[in-house]
């Protein structure tokens, strides 16, 4: 890949004028590590332009230069793929002045909105309009809707929303070649022919670049009912998580996991959080359930826990009385990912495996982690209703990272090949970036590599789309 010319930033200056375009060090040193700061890269240039034109103009020039293109977002993705990996570096492209709100038709219960919009924004934009964007993460205050769209987001409404895909109805892109494809649009009906769009949901910015979206909006719920409930083990949880459905069916949008090290850690390291129990337990579930009609929600969360209480499946629970309440219990839940990082350093594997094999999973994984390496610390969390677990290891008590880090691939490889017997996956929600590319060409099913390296080599045949991430 060719290095970025002078003549090429001038180019790419005269398309996005001097508020695009930034070529200090200064101003490039935030875009050019991740989240975790576990990767690191170089690029001579920044820009951010201010529309979809714009893009594509920067697109085009990149083309006919050869030069490689990393798209930007909010930056909190996990896996390193905002970060360039060519050495003389490649163009960072930051979505963040592309936040406009194109339309929202409250009526349709649809939005469309640029690729820069910040997910709380899309949240808040929905809410006054009397509706519910129900996507939601931890990282809602920084991440965009067009990061969220690239990595296929999921978080903690998967169960009743679905991923990022679910709730996508159009996209704007810009291809490879600099043309915009647009395929906006609100139908819930398009049979069309291939359903495209969704080539480059969770494709991480290899296929193009999302410059905007149209969205399915939801109606707001009247009634929410939040529990906290602590239970022996993640076998329980799961017996619980059967009575809930039974009991609230689809009024269930968020179950769940956390595990005592994660909460001790939330209370080592987070302000503003407090056991809810005098006890300590080892496991603990938090349930959320809502519904258009006033009662029903909370009605039907008094039912959840008198069966599972008289089944013995529950040691303990709160449910929330107020707004405050249930805005503490998601932050037990909500700051794990931050206290980790507080914490020290992690190996992070996001793995999703059948909802029935996750209580096997973890206690398998555990097992093994703890038989080949005594003294590493294992932390399990997640949406284990819809069989996504975040299993994280820690190193030995005193270790900065470098002993974790020396076993990383043989660590991966112990707790990918478990999910993968289940007919799991190593990436649930989080994607490939850099990170991960290794456990796609291991762990994919037969075939697919291939077919993904297929259309990379059609869309974008010189390999300019962020080099160097998922294939
Ligand atoms: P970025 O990090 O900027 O980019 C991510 C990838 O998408 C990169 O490869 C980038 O090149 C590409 N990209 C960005 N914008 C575009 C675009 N417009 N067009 C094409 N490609 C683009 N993820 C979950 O799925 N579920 C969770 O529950 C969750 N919780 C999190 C909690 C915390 C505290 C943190 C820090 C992260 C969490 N994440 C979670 C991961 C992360 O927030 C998501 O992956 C998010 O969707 C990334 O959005 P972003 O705007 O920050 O994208
Ligand atoms: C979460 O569910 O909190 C996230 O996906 C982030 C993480 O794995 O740390
Ligand atoms: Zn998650």
């Amino acid at each position: 890949m060719p290095e970025v010319s002078g003549a090429v930033r001038e180019a790419l200056g005269s398309v996005v004028g001097t508020a695009g375009i930034f070529t200090d060090p200064a101003d490039l040193e935030p875009h050019l590590v991740d989240e975790r700061g576990a990767f690191h890269g170089v690029s001579p240039v920044l820009l951010k332009p201010a529309s979809t034109d714009e893009v594509a103009a920067a697109v085009r020039i990149c083309a006919e230069a050869g030069v490689g293109i990393v798209p930007q977002g909010g930056r909190t993705g996990l896996c390193g793929g905002t970060v360039p990996v060519t050495p003389g570096g490649e163009v960072l492209v930051s979505l963040e002045r592309l936040r406009r709100i194109r339309d929202l038709d409250a009526q349709g219960f649809t939005m469309t909105c640029e690729a820069g919009c910040v997910l709380r924004t899309l949240q808040e934009a929905a809410e006054r309009a009397g509706r519910l964007f129900p996507l939601s993460l931890a990282a809602e205050g920084s991440c965009t809707i067009g990061g969220n769209l690239a990595t296929n987001a999921g978080g903690i409404n998967v169960l009743r929303y679905g991923m990022a895909r679910n709730l996508t109805l159009g996209l704007e892109v810009i291809l490879p070649d600099g043309s915009i494809w647009d395929d906006l649009g609100a139908l819930r009906k398009d049979n069309r022919g291939y359903d495209l769009k969704q080539m480059f949901i969770g494709a991480e910015g290899t296929l193009g670049i999302i410059t905007a979206a149209t969205m399915e909006l939801f109606p707001r719920p009247r009634d929410v009912d939040t529990a906290f409930l602590a239970v022996a083990d993640p076998a329980a949880a799961l017996q619980l998580f059967a009575v809930a459905r039974e009991v609230a069916g689809d009024m269930i949008v968020a179950f769940e996991l956390n595990d005592r090290q994660a909460l001790d850690m939330v209370f080592r390291h987070m302000d503003g959080v407090r056991d809810p129990f005098p006890e300590r337990h080892r496991w603990y579930v938090l349930l959320e359930l809502t519904a258009g009609v006033d009662g029903h929600a909370r009605a039907a969360g008094e039912q959840i826990l008198a069966e599972a209480l008289e089944r013995g499946l529950v040691l303990d629970g709160v449910r929330a009385e107020s707004l405050a309440q249930r805005t503490g219990l998601w932050r037990l839940r909500e700051t794990v990912t931050e206290a980790q990082k507080h914490e020290g350093r992690s190996l992070k594997h996001d793995i999703s495996v059948p909802v029935t094999e996750v209580p096997r999973f973890i206690a398998e994984a555990t097992e093994a982690i703890r038989a080949h390496w005594p003294g590493y610390r294992v932390l399990a969390f997640g949406h284990v209703g819809d069989g996504n677990i975040h299993f994280n290891v820690f190193g030995p008590p005193g270790d900065d990272g470098e002993q974790l880090f020396a076993e990383g691939e043989a660590i991966e490889d112990v707790v990918f090949a478990i999910a993968d017997r289940m007919r799991g996956s190593f990436s649930a929600e989080h994607g490939i970036g850099q990170l991960k590319r290794r456990a796609l060409r291991q762990y994919a099913p037969a075939g697919s590599l291939a077919m993904m390296q297929a259309l990379k080599r059609t869309l974008d045949p010189q390999g300019i789309m962020n080099p160097g991430k998922v294939v």
